[in-house]
């Protein structure tokens, strides 16, 4: 069954369309991949679900209830949760009131308690900096924070806008691993966007390519792997997106 359904979307600034038409499934239990270039469409179809950006047309459905136009702050209530593009993880807080923001609308305290426990264990690092400024940590350590805290509200849906982007090599392998294992090892559905089309389409069970603010190529992940319409368009318009051996 799909856990996030989208039909028909379509959504715009001001007069620019940006997302148009376009209809995507993501199954509960899996990773999905949104690939596309830069400026395809991929932050827009995010803010777009948790309603920070309006749809103009279409329908978007969480767990089979239509979501579009929700107020954003019900998105980590209904168990969708977002690592937003650059981390925004907030530099004045210390690491653990910036995992205490991952679910606000959480006041038991033996709940935070022992997701945060959960999470420190997934990432030790974060046990180490604990009473840390986010601010100082390493781009590396904010991206566990911002998984970190994205997990805080123990999502059924954890949508990640580019988390390796901007990352050094061993820690981009270590992002995909960790995302990887919260999908295995807790069961959450996760949507994600990414460049690094090789690479996300190893753990990701399917995916769509973006381009221009429609989906050029969807299917398995391995059928979207080898569509070749996919590596034309790529080899000309985003060499991120080619892989490296062809
Ligand atoms: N706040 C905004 N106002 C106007 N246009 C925007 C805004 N944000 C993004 N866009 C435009 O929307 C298109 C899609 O951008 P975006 O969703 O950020 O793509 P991606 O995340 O795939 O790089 C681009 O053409 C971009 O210039
Ligand atoms: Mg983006």
């Amino acid at each position: 069954m799909s856990l996030l359904m989208i039909s028909d979307l379509t959504a715009a600034y001001g007069k620019a369309i940006v997302l148009q038409n376009l209809s995507l499934r993501v199954a509960e239990g899996e990773i999905c991949a949104l690939l596309g270039s830069n400026g395809s469409g991929k932050t827009t179809l995010i803010k777009t679900i948790l309603g920070m950006v309006k749809a103009t047309a279409g329908r978007i459905e969480f767990d089979g209830k239509p979501i579009q136009g929700m107020d954003t702050h019900r998105a980590s209530e209904m168990g969708i949760s977002i690592v937003p593009e650059g981390r925004k993880i907030f530099p004045e807080m210390t690491v653990a009131e910036n995992l205490r923001m991952g679910c606000f609308h959480e006041d038991r305290k033996e709940v935070i308690q022992a997701r945060m426990q959960e999470i420190y264990h997934l990432f030790p690092r974060l046990k180490e900096r604990e009473q840390q400024l986010g601010g100082t940590l390493s781009g590396g350590e904010q991206g566990m924070l911002a998984i970190g805290r994205a997990m805080m509200g123990a999502p059924r849906l954890m949508m990640l806008d580019e988390p390796s982007l901007g990352l050094q090599p061993n820690l981009v392998e270590l992002m995909f691993e960790i995302i990887q294992r919260i999908n295995q090892e807790r069961s959450t559905t996760i949507l994600l966007a990414e460049q690094n089309a090789k690479r996300t389409l190893e753990i990701a069970d399917s995916g769509y390519v973006l381009q221009k603010g429609r989906i050029i190529a969807q299917g398995t992940a391995a059928e979207v792997a080898i569509n070749e319409v996919v590596k034309q368009a790529y080899l000309k318009a985003d060499s991120s997106l080619i892989n490296q051996e062809s």
